[in-house]
């Protein structure tokens, strides 16, 4: 049954599940006779994350930072370190999950500050892409679904810290978050 507050749904809890199976399958070879470690960026992207490692077929590691600086629906010009990884990634292999890559801002700034720690090397995995919004020149390297620029919620997103629990990827009613 869809939540009362969402208009529709953008990408389905199959469609999300299909596309794990997909990119656990692609990333597995990538880093075959490698041990990465995956990096959530909280919170958004725990359920991909979750749900992407269990299709992964090499050892790893997991590990989680939060660099949140988002309220309400607008990105904010800078991200701060909520909370730092748990060990040294000197040398290692991080591939960093991610909810959506929206104005760029948030990727870049980690990116560059895993490489700072000495990541060998920082590959990205983003649930969603909204193009349309990019102020940044950077991409994901590897992608689940490409969306049209309006507010989404679930599967990790969430407005207001709400709706992070829906089994789907759903567009927000534009009352709930329009004045
Ligand atoms: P960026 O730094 O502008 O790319 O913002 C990335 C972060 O903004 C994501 O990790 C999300 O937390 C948040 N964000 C961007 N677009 C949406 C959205 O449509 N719904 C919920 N959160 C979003
Ligand atoms: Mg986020």
């Amino acid at each position: 049954m869809l939540h009362k507050d969402i208009d529709h749904v953008l990408v389905s809890e199959e469609e999300i599940t299909e596309k794990c199976k997909e990119l656990g399958v692609i990333l597995s070879k990538e880093y075959e006779g490698r041990k990465p470690i995956m990096v959530s960026l909280l919170k958004g992207s725990v359920p991909f994350m979750a749900e992407l490692m269990k299709r992964m077929t090499v050892d790893l590691e997991i590990d989680f930072m939060d660099v949140s600086s988002y309220s309400g629906t607008e990105s904010e010009g800078d991200v701060k370190i909520v909370k730092d990884l748990d060990r040294s990634i000197i040398g290692e292999d991080i591939l960093l999950i991610e909810d959506i890559v929206d104005t760029g801002r948030t990727l870049l700034k980690v990116r560059d500050l895993l490489y700072s720690k000495g990541a060998k090397t920082v590959k990205i995995v983003s649930l969603l892409d909204k193009p349309d919004r990019r102020v940044i020149d950077i991409d994901a390297d590897y992608t689940g679904f490409v969306i049209p620029n309006e507010f989404v919620v679930g599967f990790g997103l969430d407005f207001n810290q709400k709706y992070r629990n829906l089994p789907y990827v759903g567009v927000l009613k534009e009352e709930l978050y329009k004045e």
